[in-house]
């Protein structure tokens, strides 16, 4: 049999694919032994699906000694109790406000949707990599104080971080924490769980955050994704609305991270699979990537 004769289309996939393989090394090494805090949510992403691809992608980031710190709510499930007990609830000012029958049915729904992930990771992990459940009604990792107890009720925000507890971790584990925190006597109050993302990712100094959504990342005045945008862009757009809605909260939970120090913020699509993988370890990314002040001064589209 003639040998094969390597054409220029095949010598050009080649130097391709070795291309794309020195910029996953390149990112694999920047983020090794680095922090990531993954903040995991919205109702249309509590779906197994996309809980398997994302504890995939996480065991692999662990693999490659990255220290993964993983964030989750649990709205829809609290959602469907509250609906099946006919609770009546509201929001104002699109916080929930917690009555103390809502605060229980929230502790035990967060509880199940942080057991969940666990056994998951403990499934997929393979012995290798461990989830380990955190609840913050039960263990003081966020301290925080009513936000207005008149207004909505069982609500904090955070004071304080204790993250001792995940930095007394072995490296194997994967610490999964829920949306749940305690005022300094112990009441368990509900908190936004992207804020508690931020405040937990500024803490530990992390390195990222990410902003696991539904949502491709952040879209620009006609509809198109941003891919890379910088502080002052973020609040030109929320100054003139073009960031809106749902996306308010995630983005300023982001602005404080960033001005807290961690060094990128990243929100991205969960339902696709392998998304954080591919934000992570390609220069283009799938999402959106928000930087500090100096790095940018044109907005950068997909
Ligand atoms: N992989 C690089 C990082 O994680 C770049 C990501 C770029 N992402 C983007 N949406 N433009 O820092």
């Amino acid at each position: 049999m003639s040998p094969k004769v390597m054409t220029l289309d095949d010598l050009k996939l080649i130097k391709g694919a070795h291309a794309k393989e020195l910029e996953h090394i390149k990112y694999i090494k920047e983020f090794r032994n680095k922090t990531i805090v993954v903040k995991y949510g919205g109702s249309a992403l509590e779906v197994q699906k996309v809980i398997s691809y994302l504890i995939e992608d996480l065991i692999f980031l662990k693999q490659l000694h990255i220290n993964v710190v993983l964030l989750h709510g649990g709205s829809r499930q609290l959602n469907e109790v509250l609906k099946s007990k006919k609770i009546k609830h509201e929001s104002i000012d699109g916080i929930r406000v917690t009555t103390k029958e809502i605060l229980d049915h929230a502790v035990a729904e967060f509880t199940k949707v942080n057991k969940s992930i666990v056994d998951e990771i403990n499934r997929k992990g393979q012995d290798e990599i461990k989830g380990i459940g955190i609840n913050g009604n039960e263990v003081p990792v966020t301290i925080s104080e009513y936000l207005d107890k008149a207004k909505y009720q069982y609500v904090g925000h955070i004071v304080d971080v204790n993250v001792e507890f995940i930095n007394a971790l072995d490296s194997q584990y994967i610490p999964v924490l829920s949306s749940l925190s305690q005022t300094k006597d112990h009441q368990a109050l509900n908190i936004n769980a992207d804020t508690n993302a931020a405040e937990i990712a500024k803490k530990l100094n992390a390195y990222k955050l990410i902003i696991v959504t539904d949502k491709d990342g952040i879209l620009g005045k006609d509809g198109k994704l941003l891919s890379s945008v910088n502080e002052s862009q973020i609040k030109e757009m929320l100054e003139e609305g073009t960031i809106s809605e749902g996306m308010v909260p995630k983005v300023l939970a982001c602005l404080s991270a960033i001005e807290g120090n961690v060094k990128k913020v990243h929100i991205i699509n969960g339902t696709k699979q392998d998304a954080l993988v591919n934000e992570l370890f390609t220069d283009s990314g799938i999402g959106t990537e928000i930087v500090k002040q100096s790095k940018l001064s044109k907005i950068k589209y997909a």
